[in-house]
């Protein structure tokens, strides 16, 4: 088996401070390697290092081979599209906001594996069929929900048949069919190269099987083949990391639901549409303080589209939407946005934002640490911009963000969708308790069944 890839204790630094200690490890041809780990260990760093994407303000060390030749990182850029290709963790980054869907990858066909333009929109249509978004070419990316973004995504950069396939999280926010499919999708791909998969869902390692690495704190804690390390881990957070996923859990739901509380939220025949399509019709339901309720259905169904409405982002076409807790004020029914980066601008570090919504709401500043220590967010990112922190980091910090609003309505979509099984559930249990412990109705969307079961009395089926 030839080695595509070759690490040889590569780390990477912020000044002194070291963001992933010296690593190494081979990919070689037909074996998939996968990487599971806590949130902030610097698994994404590390696949940006491959591909020679880091900030400017940050150093690697090490070497990195490809094709057995130790390569630099202008010489690693070379190979993009054609040998290397890297799915980002967030899928807008990697897309054209003014760009029709089809021609995303279109022209990945034209440009990189030299089609004509004929052959190359034929191409680009067999390819989005591949990832069922046959019906999407002409729309733009933010027409898209979350899950399609992530499957354009994927077809785009897999179109230009590089032989390293690099996948920063490609199945978060996918319900099981459309998981199993990507991953089918993406073995398929790298069927004549390899594939590097960064993953919180362990199903999905199981499923890529070839070897396996458990990071944490930026350090490796575990190696070997995927089946021994998850049938028998040896270490510690490996075990801890296996028994929290959902399916495991124990039911984390309010014990009782306040069946004496009033209703915050009445929705009678509810209709909505998107984009010229209808999503939903003849929906009708009602919100009582306190309440866990879960929104499922499939990808690209509109579950963040209900949020939106809830929310009045979006006008329905028709029904009624009553918001009865007349003493909330407007900023304490919130949002979690499914893709925390569409909640921040870049310009501004975190801290800032945090100060301006302390200042313009009056919020105890005292409260910022506690929480932030039980959303286990280390101190330094309040410096950093929502660029320089990990996708799990900014998921949680958003969370902080609403928490300290006091919400008495949150519509909290996919909230862990970039976390790890342990941190996944300490954030969900956060949510619970906020539910019963302050009242705040909770509207819980997750791709996750097994998630929704446990934590959820009462389910909305899209
Ligand atoms: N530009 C940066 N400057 C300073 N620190 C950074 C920068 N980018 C990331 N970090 C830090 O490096 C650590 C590793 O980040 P990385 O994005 O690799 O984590 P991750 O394992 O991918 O986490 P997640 O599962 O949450 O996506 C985090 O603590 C993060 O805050
Ligand atoms: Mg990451």
């Amino acid at each position: 088996m030839s080695v595509l890839l070759k690490l040889i204790d590569v780390a990477v630094y912020v000044g002194d401070r070291c963001l992933l200690a010296p690593i190494s490890l081979e990919l070689t041809q037909g074996q998939p390697l996968t990487i599971l780990g806590k949130t902030g260990s610097g698994k994404s760093l590390l696949a940006q290092a491959i591909m020679g994407l880091l900030p400017t303000a940050l150093r690697v060390s090490g070497e990195i081979h490809v094709y057995g030749k130790r390569m630099t990182c202008r010489e690693r850029q070379q190979l993009w599209g054609r040998e290397l290709v890297m799915l980002p963790q967030e899928p807008w980054h990697s897309l054209d906001p003014i760009m029709k869907c089809v021609d995303q990858v279109t022209e990945v066909y034209q440009c990189v594996k030299g089609q004509n333009k004929q052959d190359a929109l034929r191409s680009a249509e067999e390819a989005l069929y591949q990832v069922g978004l046959s019906h999407i070419g002409n729309k733009r990316p933010d027409e898209l929900s979350g899950g399609m973004a992530q499957r354009l995504a994927i077809a785009a950069a897999t179109a230009g048949g590089a032989t390293v396939i690099l996948a920063d999280e490609p199945t978060k926010g996918l319900d099981v069919s459309r998981r199993d499919g990507i991953v089918r999708l993406l073995q398929s791909r790298s069927r004549f190269g390899s594939l590097l998969t960064i993953t919180h869902d362990v199903t999905v390692a199981r499923q890529l099987g070839g070897a396996l690495l458990v990071m944490k704190d930026g350090h490796l804690v575990e190696k070997g083949e995927t089946m021994v390390v998850l049938d028998s881990p040896q270490d510690d957070y490996t075990r801890a990391l296996i028994a929290a996923e959902p399916s495991v859990w124990t039911d984390i739901a309010p014990h009782s639901q306040k069946h004496d509380t009033d209703d915050i939220l009445v929705v009678d025949q509810l209709k909505v549409a998107r984009g010229g399509r209808t999503l939903f019709d003849g929906l009708s339901f009602s919100i009582k303080q306190g309440d866990v309720i879960g929104v499922v259905g499939d990808s690209g169904c509109g579950k963040s589209t209900l949020g939106d409405a809830l929310l009045h982002l979006v006008t329905p076409l028709s029904g009624r939407i009553a918001r009865l807790n007349q003493a909330a004020k407007p900023h304490q029914w919130l949002k979690l946005y499914q893709d925390p980066p569409s909640a921040f601008s870049a310009s501004v570090s975190l801290g800032q934002l945090l100060d301006d919504i302390i200042q313009l709401h009056d919020i105890d500043r005292t409260r910022v640490a506690p929480l932030m220590a039980k959303l286990s967010l280390p101190n330094g990112i309040l410096e950093r911009n929502c660029l320089a922190v990990s996708g799990g980091e900014l998921q949680r910090f958003s969370i902080l963000r609403a928490l300290l609003l006091d919400p008495v309505f949150l519509f909290a979509d996919e909230p862990t969708s970039r976390l790890d099984p342990i941190t996944a559930k300490e954030v969900t249990t956060l949510l619970v308790s906020l539910a019963s412990e302050a009242g705040c109705a909770v509207l819980l969307v997750s791709h996750d069944a097994a998630l929704i079961r446990k934590t959820c009395h009462q389910v909305i089926s899209l």
